[in-house]
């Protein structure tokens, strides 16, 4: 929280980290040995363990933990990869690095993940892979997903950005379908800064993706440089330099002890702002689920436009000169401009998608906001749903 000239300023987001990290991450510093080592293969073991994984994987983001998926699977050229159209580009844009199409689908409009009957029906015999999307953190219909999947032959990799720790039917995420990549981008639920987390059952897939994380050299290259490495070293592949360092490691290390604290104080927060919107009839509050569990990456508030004289758009401006930093995820995929142009997508192609779009703002929730940040939240936005009913 700031003070600034009377009025408290609520941010979007401020990452929950502290003391622990800062001083896990200068351990590593002083200890001389400051890329991917020990530090990051522990994170990866407890990391593992956490999610009921046989293998977890370290890169340097989300978005190299999808690339390195597809690779893995041998998405070629002139392949089609299934992803809702309501994402951020780095679920789509790792599809365009291998020359392949992301087709697009449109989303249920009450979670805003994936319409497996939408994907169903854009399957054709070059779809090779479908990426689910756990939007705000709130599982896939992943049941559907994998029969489909399983049926038409697809590979699988959950984009997991928002989604730890969370769980469907009981499984966590990042043991139920074949691959699962997580984000550790600042903003997440679990942080290093940047990073990444793969995991995957599949020995094959693993064994790939360790080694074209690392140039595509051999398992043990990491070591080249260490006392007890060899210097010599023999390229498989043209690989990548996606490896995560032991200083990220070390910050992750932290964080993944407290995964379960930062995710309660989430659901915390979330439990204050229902209990006060639901009693708001301009606004839809996001749903409970029984079956599956959220760490409540976002919380994403819904308005009913036909009960304001404002749209979305002022909405979040009124909220922004009451000082509550706002975001909105996500301005769909086929309304941005290159996938437009490369692939011919318009407006109006996802009607669910644009019409959640059109009423969506997420609200600052992290485990750092104070009981006064939290209430001036509510507070502004009650005001604002007030000045403006209709
Ligand atoms: C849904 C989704 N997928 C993938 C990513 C990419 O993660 P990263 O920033 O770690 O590359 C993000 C990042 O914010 C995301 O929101």
């Amino acid at each position: 929280m700031t003070q600034k000239s009377g009025v408290m300023t609520v941010p979007f987001h401020v990452a929950a980290v502290g003391d622990e990290e800062a001083q896990a991450a200068a351990d590593v510093i002083r200890s001389g040995w400051l890329t991917m080592g020990q530090r990051t293969f522990e994170f990866e073991r407890r990391f593992a363990a956490y999610v009921g994984a046989p293998h977890a994987i370290a890169v340097v983001s989300g978005t190299a933990a999808l690339h390195l998926a597809l690779e893995a699977f041998g998405i070629q050229a002139g392949d089609e990869v299934l992803l809702p159209t309501t994402t951020f580009t780095a679920s789509a844009e790792v599809v365009c690095y291998f020359g392949a199409t992301p087709v697009l689908v449109d989303v249920e409009p009450r979670t805003m993940n994936l319409d497996p009957a939408d994907a169903a029906r854009r399957i054709t015999s070059r779809t090779k892979a479908i990426i689910p999307v756990h939007i705000a953190g709130v599982p896939c219909e992943m049941d559907e997903i994998l029969t489909l999947a399983s049926k038409h032959g697809l590979r699988v990799v959950e984009d997991a950005a928002h989604a730890l720790p969370a769980s469907y039917h009981g499984t966590p995420i990042g043991a139920l379908s074949e691959v699962t990549a997580f984000s550790f981008y600042a903003t997440k639920t679990l942080t290093t800064g940047e990073g990444g987390m793969l995991t995957t059952g599949n020995d094959k897939v693993a064994e790939r993706v360790r080694i074209m994380r690392l140039h595509g050299i051999e398992r043990e290259a990491w070591k080249r440089y260490s006392s007890d490495g060899s210097w010599f070293y023999q390229v498989q592949e043209a690989g990548y330099k996606y490896n995560m360092t032991d200083i990220a490691a070390a910050i992750g290390l932290v964080q993944l002890g407290k995964c379960d604290d930062l995710s309660a104080a989430r659901h915390a927060i979330a439990e204050r702002y229902t209990a006060a919107f639901s009693k708001i009839p301009s606004l839809q509050v996001p749903d409970e689920h029984h079956d599956r569990k959220t760490p409540w990456h976002l919380y994403v508030l819904r308005l009913h436009r036909d009960r304001l004289s404002i749209d979305r758009d002022r909405f979040i401006s009124e909220l922004k000169s009451r000082g509550i930093g706002t975001s909105v995820h996500f301005i769909p995929l086929h309304l941005h401009p290159f996938y437009r142009k490369r692939f011919g997508y318009e407006p109006g192609d996802f009607p669910h998608a644009e019409a959640e779009y059109a009423r969506v703002l997420s609200l600052p929730i992290y485990p750092t906001m104070t009981d006064a940040e939290i209430n001036a939240v509510i507070h502004a936005v009650a005001d604002v749903t007030h000045t403006f009913r209709i």
